[in-house]
């Protein structure tokens, strides 16, 4: 009797931790944006080095928009969880480039969403009007749910 009361409040204790434990931020899926862009992030490796691919809703271009890669480093000094990282797209269709800053948040309820700024870099033809070169902005990512999950 004395046993199966400890038992029980070992596991009580072990499923009340569990549960207060924040769910881990994972970039590894398909995401969307409050423009209605889509991100794909396919892979991160042991250093935080990861790709995927992105397909912007919007342009500063006439050209048709196409999927263009990304490269991405995520922070992992930081084992609290919620961490920062930031990425490059390289336009595949334009001249342009844009870097992202951001961090994941997890809610209490385990959804992630990514807050990030991002400076996007248009090609000028000259120094002259390098000034007007570079927009700057915020974008808020929330994961698409797979049909599994
Ligand atoms: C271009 O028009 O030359 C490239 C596309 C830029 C799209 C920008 S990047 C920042 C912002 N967030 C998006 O999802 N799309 C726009």
């Amino acid at each position: 009797m004395v046993q199966a009361t400890v038992f029980l409040l070992v596991l009580s204790l072990a499923l009340g931790a569990h549960s207060l434990s924040p769910k881990k931020c994972n970039l590894i899926g398909h995401w969307v944006n409050d423009l209605g862009s889509n991100m794909t992030i396919s892979a991160v490796n042991g250093d935080g080095v990861f790709s995927g691919s992105y397909l912007t809703a919007v342009t500063v271009t006439t050209n048709e928009i196409k999927v263009s890669p990304l490269q991405g480093s995520l922070q992992r000094k930081n084992r609290k969880g919620q961490p920062t990282f930031g990425f490059t797209v390289n336009w595949s269709y334009s001249d342009s480039i844009t870097v992202f800053t951001g961090q994941c948040f997890v809610d209490k309820d385990g959804k992630e969403t990514l807050k990030t700024m991002w400076l996007l870099r248009s090609r000028m033809d000259n120094l002259e009007n390098d000034w007007k070169a570079t927009r700057v902005g915020t974008n808020i990512f929330t994961r698409v749910q797979s049909q599994k999950e």
